[in-house]
């Protein structure tokens, strides 16, 4: 389904390149996990697969999608892709929500975008969609303006509108770093489910190995721009060879070590 090769990303400013020769590749209702610290490419690396790097940066190499190379395709085109067969979910769901606009009408744009549907049809789904991401309350959340949501609320709306079209492939970026560790496992099943449900394919980007353990079917760990270590997580997370995937075990808290492993069982 994806297929990255030689991707290489320099920001105009930067002595060094924000990404290195990334090689991977991803098949459907995949979960890849990408690991690495801050400042190591993982956004880099989403922006590219979407197309909403800046102007500024170079990029090479090439991000095959079903075919075709996201990287030579027009902004129009893109724009057929993006949202519709590849989504994003953002670091922070509450800036990423325009605040003047109701959620409900915010999960429907994006539908509007994409296809022609009655508005009242449009309603419909998004409230199903509501409802597929786990909240209660529906008429409540549709009709609320982002600052009247809880966090873990927020959370789910974002991933109401990343879904509402159906992508093959979601990319999540540090999907749950602002919440705190019992709303985060919360979201992460969320997410699993709809995996399982769905076949739904995922990059899930983190910096904590503790949210990839029993969700993420490989992982590649990046450091600098390049990837230093590839594999199926278990595999990994038993035994790095590289050592800086070693000292992001060590950080991992005992609170998350026991979720992460209450899951992996
Ligand atoms: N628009 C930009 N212009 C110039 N440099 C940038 C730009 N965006 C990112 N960078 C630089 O590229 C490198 C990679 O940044 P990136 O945002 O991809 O890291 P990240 O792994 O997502 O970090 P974090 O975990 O903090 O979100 C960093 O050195 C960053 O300063
Ligand atoms: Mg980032």
């Amino acid at each position: 389904m994806l297929r990255c090769q030689r991707l290489t990303v320099n920001y105009a400013s930067a002595t060094k390149p924000a990404l290195c020769e990334i090689d991977f590749e991803m098949g459907p209702g995949e979960v890849v996990g990408i690991l690495g610290e801050s400042g190591c490419g993982k956004s880099t690396l989403a922006l590219s697969i979407l197309g909403l790097l800046p102007a500024t940066a170079r990029v090479e190499g090439s991000i095959l999608f079903h075919d075709q190379d996201l990287l030579h395709l027009s902004e129009s085109r893109l724009q057929t892709i993006r949202g519709a067969q590849i989504s994003l979910i953002h670091q922070e769901p509450g800036l990423s929500l325009s605040p003047v606009m109701r959620v409900g009408e915010q999960i429907s744009e994006v539908l509007r975008a994409h296809r022609p549907v009655k508005r009242t049809l449009r309603e419909q789904e998004c409230k199903s969609m509501l409802c597929e991401v786990q909240l209660g309350d529906i008429d409540r959340i549709y009709n609320a303006y982002p600052h009247q949501l809880s966090g873990g609320e927020l959370h789910r709306v974002a991933i109401a509108q990343a879904r509402i079209c159906r992508p093959e492939l979601v990319i999540c970026d540090e999907p749950t770093s602002s919440l705190d560790v019992t709303i985060q496992a919360e979201i992460l099943n969320l997410l699993r489910e709809l995996k399982r449900k769905f076949g739904m394919a995922m990059i899930f980007i983190t910096h904590n190995p503790a949210l990839l353990a029993g969700f993420a079917d490989r992982v590649l760990v990046i450091y600098e721009g390049r990837i230093v270590e590839e594999g199926r997580v278990s595999q990994v997370f038993r035994r790095p060879l590289h050592s800086y995937t070693n000292e992001l075990l060590q950080l991992v808290t005992p609170e998350e070590g026991r979720v992460a492993f209450h899951h992996e069982n």
